[in-house]
């Protein structure tokens, strides 16, 4: 058993994969999850599947890239439950394209939600997060935020942003008894992975082959076991440090 039981956990862009499964194995450890997401539909669907299997759950919409969303929804989430023990920041957006392609507006989105929606997240929960005597943060980055791929000029870079904020912010709230990590998953069986294989023309299965030697991508339920172990007690002297979640991918050289 991972103890988060009785805490309150805030996980952004909950309406769909790696949030969804977060906030339901959240949930089935007995910790109260306010699910955000800019997509109320699906934000709604994750607290029904919660709530249905008896678990304790709200939903807020939520744009992370928003300064006043942030206060209106973590005062609302220590309203409801009391306080604030963990920050999951996962809400992200992905864009692949040729640098000499990308436009200035799709880098200032993609930067919005990816990089300022981590530091407003950060910004203002820390003051929830002392009144509980400290807490958890979690950063979703990616191993595109380790190295470099063709086409990942905007969205690696925000993820390489993401590793150091997290690394920085680990630093600063320390002392206040705060751990701030990150997570860097490769594929993951979501709508980023399906866009991913899309445009590189291949199945899931194919790149699940060539990019772990575990032979498949990774279900968003392999990260969430990942997040609830870094938000638990359990992990108490881990802060500042990534966690790479890529079927061991990166560490070998796959022969044929
Ligand atoms: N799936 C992968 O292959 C993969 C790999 C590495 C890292 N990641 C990272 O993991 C995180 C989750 O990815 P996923 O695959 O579950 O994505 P997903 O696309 O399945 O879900 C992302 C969720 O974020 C929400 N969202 C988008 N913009 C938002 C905003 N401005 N404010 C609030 N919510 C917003 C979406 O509505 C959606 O519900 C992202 O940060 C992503 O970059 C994913």
């Amino acid at each position: 058993m991972i103890h988060v039981e009785g805490k309150v956990v805030v996980v952004t862009g909950a309406g769909a994969g790696i949030g969804r499964a977060t906030a339901k194995l959240f949930a089935d450890n007995g910790a109260k999850v306010v699910v955000t997401d800019v997509k109320q539909d699906q934000g709604e669907e994750t607290v029904q599947q919660i709530t249905s299997a008896g678990g304790d759950s709200m939903f807020l919409r939520h744009d992370v890239s928003s300064e006043e969303d942030w206060v209106r929804v973590l005062a609302a989430a220590k309203e409801q439950f009391g306080g604030i023990d963990v920050l999951v920041n996962n809400a992200g957006i992905y864009v692949i394209a040729p640098v000499t392609e990308t436009t200035l507006e799709q880098w200032n989105k993609l930067f919005s939600i990816n990089v300022t929606g981590v530091f407003l997240g950060a910004k203002h929960v820390v003051s929830y997060l002392v009144e509980r005597g400290g807490g958890s943060i979690v950063n979703l980055s990616s191993v595109a935020g380790l190295l470099g791929a063709a086409g990942h000029a905007c969205y690696g870079a925000s993820k390489g942003a993401v590793r150091i904020l997290t690394k920085d912010l680990a630093a600063e709230l320390g002392p206040q008894n705060i751990r701030v990590n990150s997570i860097h998953p490769t594929y993951v069986k979501t709508a980023m992975a399906d866009y991913g294989a899309a445009i590189a023309g291949k199945t899931l299965d194919e790149m699940g082959r060539e990019m772990s030697v575990l032979g498949r991508l990774a279900e968003p339920e392999d990260v969430a076991n990942v997040i609830v172990f870094l938000a638990a007690d359990e992990s108490r002297y881990l802060t500042g440090a990534e966690f790479v979640v890529d079927g061991g991918g990166g560490t070998s050289v796959l022969a044929v």
